[in-house]
């Protein structure tokens, strides 16, 4: 695996769009895959040339990042997922072939603190590419970290953001793992927690 950003200061900004167009340039015109995780799974606002499911190896997908700006606010932040190093995990997902300019407008929507990483991306045809997967480490001052899936459920139960409820970031990203037969124990987990908290109330 290659790993050719370069993360920076050990605070680093709350927006990272700056460092990313800074730190991670693209040329003009090159066509770039893209890995998407979490909202970028089934929020798809950005132009695509193709689209194809994907793995990463190393990786699991957690609901550790903070969200001020998407699902939450800045006194009440949302949780939304990055991506924690973990050897041998694999972390599903799709990959997008975009056009270099298209990262203008995937960084303004990722500035949240997540940072572009390069990845080695796998394909179900057992082909595979380079590319790229934003991700939000935990130095960035967004970066909520670990915490049980019950507590994980509590706070996405009570965020909300410009984007929407934070709880629709969770079951839309659960729905469509489960539409792609992804079996993720930690996304089920907090979205078996919500149902839960909901019926409660
Ligand atoms: C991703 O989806 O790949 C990054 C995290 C997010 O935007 O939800």
């Amino acid at each position: 695996m290659i790993i050719a950003v370069i993360f920076g200061e050990k605070s680093m900004s709350l927006n990272t769009i700056e460092e990313n167009q800074r730190n991670h340039q693209i040329a003009d015109g090159e066509e770039v895959w893209l890995f998407g995780y979490g909202s970028l799974i089934y929020l798809v606002d950005f132009p695509y040339l193709e689209s194809r499911p994907s793995s990463i190896t190393g990786w699991s997908r957690r609901f550790w990042q903070g969200s001020h700006d998407h699902r939450g606010t800045e006194r009440n932040p949302g949780r939304v997922v990055t991506l924690i190093e973990q050897p041998n995990e694999i972390c599903h997902g799709v990959a997008y072939k975009v056009e270099s300019s298209v990262f203008k407008q995937l960084d303004v929507r990722e500035k949240n603190g997540y940072l572009r990483l390069d990845i080695d991306m796998a394909f179900g045809d057992g082909t595979s590419a380079q590319g790229l997967v934003y991700i939000a480490t935990a130095d960035n001052e967004a970066y909520l970290g670990e915490a049980s899936e019950h507590e994980i459920a509590m706070q996405i139960c009570n965020a909300e953001g410009p984007s929407g409820p934070n709880d629709e970031y969770l079951i839309e990203l659960a729905r469509s793992l489960r539409q792609m037969g992804v079996e993720d124990p930690h996304i089920f987990e907090i979205e078996r927690h919500i149902v839960s908290i909901k019926r409660e109330l």
